[in-house]
């Protein structure tokens, strides 16, 4: 590294900088300087070309000392001259004012301009991804005094992922899990495997517990009322009808586990919350039967049996042992027919989903037999949603999975569906920021093994690198 001597009057200040500058802290720089001297060298650009123009002489880290040392009277600074174009040059600026006191604005301002949410670049100077969302969404609305913290306004931000790994989503997450007790209770040990699965058995007791986090949402973003009604064919556990309740809504649940209707009643009148929930014992399938002629709703909300994924009982009636995905689909159809024609118009459909692979590894793509579905009932699709899911036992399962180029899910879909005309509708879109990549295999998917190499054949460096000595420090 070669450290050159460079006056302060030639310095230039990067315009962009976005480190706040603070009186008692220059003075402390001063101080520091006339002590000790420069104990570091400042970093400076060595760069120009077309496309950055000239950036010679551009302060890449050290402003608050050139600051200090202006002001003190000294006039000439060691230096490390770098070569970078303007966007690493802003990137290095971040990085090399890592930990410090950043003026949000101009910070915000360079991330807009980074396009980044790039997890290593936000820990380096100390943000995570969270607060980066925040001072995006604070920039948008710096005009509006008024401006509220997303978190605060949506619970989470609105956007097409739901990252429940996120710390907001488990504190949530916590509060209700205390609130609403054991939520495996009665169905422990029934996730595909069952205790043979011992990995899942560490983790939620062997069964998919409903995030009661996604309820809340649910049932804040999709109701239009105060005091909705909710009905859900497939009622499982307290994690939505418990939530309704506890938020003031009416929840109307369908359960064939005469078991678990009982744990939730009980659970519900030690919590003083019994007359909101209503649960009614039996098929879905019998919904008309089974629910008062008069009942409309202003939501349906439900996570279903993803086919034959967990089986939750003996009942030949449990849509989940259907001996036929077929079978499976068309008694499902009957059910959400039903559904549909008990949601009051211009009203929101929310379904919770995973797909799930056949005997063969093939993916039955239930999330678009979801969609064609409802579509085919006369629903609008809505809102796509990515859940991205805690890992849990993600990591042990990749390497067995990627033996047959099975990437791990580590996320369901969540879909709304839109009942009437679209053109009522005050709720904005929640803003995309997920794309898909799909895979399709031509062929027996049963050679994926052995045709091709387990772990994948991977090339550290693809293209050796030369080191150039126009490139990077100098
Ligand atoms: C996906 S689970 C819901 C459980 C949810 N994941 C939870 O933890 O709350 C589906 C529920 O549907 C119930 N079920 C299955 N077939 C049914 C049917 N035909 N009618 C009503 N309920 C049914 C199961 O007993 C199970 O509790």
């Amino acid at each position: 590294m070669h450290i050159q001597t460079i006056k302060t009057e030639d310095l230039r200040v990067a315009e962009y900088n976005p480190r706040k500058k603070s009186p008692h802290v220059l003075e402390t720089v001063k101080a520091s300087l006339k002590d000790y001297g420069f104990l570091q060298p400042i970093v400076i650009n060595a760069h120009q070309c077309e496309l950055c123009g000239d950036r010679r002489n551009v302060i890449v880290g050290g402003h608050r000392r050139i600051d200090a040392a202006r002001e003190a009277g000294i006039l000439e600074v060691p230096a490390v001259a770098v070569n970078l174009h303007i966007v690493q040059e802003k990137q290095a600026n971040l990085r090399l004012n890592a930990q410090e006191e950043f003026k949000k604005s101009e910070l915000t301002t360079i991330i807009q301009e980074l396009n980044t949410l790039d997890a290593s670049l936000t820990q380096t100077i100390g943000f995570d991804a969270q607060e980066i969302v925040e001072m995006l969404y604070a920039a948008r609305y710096q005009s509006n005094p008024t401006r509220r913290l997303l978190t605060e306004l949506f619970l989470i931000p609105p956007f097409s992922v739901f990252d429940a790994k996120q710390d907001y989503w488990q504190k949530r997450k916590d509060l209700w899990h205390e609130a609403l007790g054991n939520l495996a209770e009665t169905r422990e040990g029934k996730l595909a495997g069952g205790t043979q699965n011992l990995l899942m058995m560490g983790v939620n007791k062997g069964v998919s517990i409903f995030d009661p986090v996604l309820s809340e949402i649910a049932y804040s973003w999709f109701i239009p009322t105060k005091n909705g009604s909710i009905l859900d064919p497939f009622a499982g556990s307290l994690a939505r009808g418990g939530v309704a309740a506890a938020l003031g809504h009416t929840y109307h649940g369908i359960e064939i586990r005469k078991e678990q209707i009982e744990t939730n009643l009980a659970k519900l009148t030690e919590l003083n919350l019994a007359d909101k929930a209503t649960f009614y014992l039996g098929n879905s399938k019998n919904l008309n039967e089974l629910i008062p002629p008069t009942n409309s709703y202003d939501l349906i909300f439900t996570c279903p049996p993803y086919y034959d994924l967990e089986i939750y009982s003996s009942d030949a009636e449990d849509l989940s042992t259907k001996q036929t995905y077929q079978e499976f689909m068309e008694d499902y159809r009957v059910i959400f027919k039903q559904c549909v024609d008990r949601l009051k118009d211009n009203r929101f459909v929310v379904i919770v989903l995973g797909d799930i692979r056949d005997e063969r590894g093939i993916y039955r793509n239930f999330i678009s037999d979801n969609i064609n579905l409802f579509q085919s009932l006369g629903l609008h699709l809505y809102n796509e949603i990515v859940y991205v899911t805690p890992l849990a036992t993600a990591p042990h399962r990749a390497e067995r999975n990627m033996r047959k180029r099975k990437v791990v899910k580590t996320h369901q879909n969540i879909l709304t569906l839109y009942k009437g005309d679209p053109d009522l509708l005050k709720n904005p879109r929640l803003l995309e920021i997920h794309q898909k990549v799909l895979t399709f295999f031509k062929g027996d998917s049963e050679t994926i093994a052995e045709t091709f190499i387990a772990p994948p054949n991977i090339i550290r460096d693809p293209i050796p690198h030369e080191p150039n000595p126009e490139e990077g420090i100098v």
